[in-house]
């Protein structure tokens, strides 16, 4: 695929196809996204694709604590709008005005229930980094995350990723056998989106704009 349609076609998908994806197109996007640069190469990101049997029961545990409304318990705390500067914040007041905006032409949005069922993704791949981290893992993690959104839709494969897929760190451990001494980041949902409305939301790409210099 062209790779400037690659990169403006690419947007977050809320409601995916129940159709799963090969080991061997899985590994091929991981494959690729190794190419991502690290901080003296240093390569250190922990990648867990998880799908079948114990995406299902990941998915169980998710809905039944988001259904009780469980306490938000990620390895990497959840941040609130407050906890980011104005220009930030202008864009994602921006944002949610957007989408309530769009969701209100709908009488049946599940927004919410689409989240609370992790998508439908039929993959998750987890990122997680050992402790202890370090800004510049963290840098490193969002460069392989796009990369790994970037190779999936040069495959024909949508994506999105998501804090929600990490909000229970301490039943993910468990059912991903994932260490205490590694840190879960983020998750990123990988299949085909289907016809849902959700999938209709286009965020709106203006908010870096005035923050662009081209200094001579
Ligand atoms: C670190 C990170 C966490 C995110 N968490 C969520 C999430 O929990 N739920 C959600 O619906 N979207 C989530 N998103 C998707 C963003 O809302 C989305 O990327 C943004 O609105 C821009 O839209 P686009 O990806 O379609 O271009 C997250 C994105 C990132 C990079």
């Amino acid at each position: 695929m062209d790779f400037e349609k690659i990169i403006k076609t690419r947007k977050s998908i809320r409601s995916f196809k129940n159709e799963g994806i090969s080991d061997k197109t899985l590994l091929k996007i991981i494959e690729m996204a190794k190419y991502s640069a690290s901080w003296v190469n240093s390569k250190h990101i922990y990648t867990y694709v998880v799908t079948g049997e114990k995406l299902k029961e990941l998915k169980k545990m998710h809905y039944k604590n988001a259904m009780k409304h469980a306490e938000y318990n990620s390895d990497i705390k959840y941040a609130h709008l407050n906890d980011f500067p104005n220009n930030e914040q202008h864009n994602m007041k921006k944002w949610l005005d957007e989408r309530n905006n769009f969701l209100s032409k709908f009488e049946n949005n599940d927004w919410n229930e689409k989240s609370n069922h992790l998508f439908n993704a039929p993959v998750v791949v987890y990122l997680a980094v050992e402790k202890p981290r370090n800004d510049w893992m963290m840098y490193d993690l969002g460069a392989y995350g796009d990369s790994i959104m970037l190779a999936a839709k040069n495959l024909g494969i949508d994506s999105i990723t998501a804090y929600t897929f990490a909000t229970f760190a301490p039943e993910l451990h468990k059912i991903l056998d994932i260490p205490k001494n590694q840190e879960i980041v983020v998750g990123i949902g990988l299949g085909y989106r289907d016809n849902d409305v959700i999938n209709d939301f286009i965020a709106s790409n203006d908010g870096f704009d005035k923050l662009v210099k081209i200094i001579k």
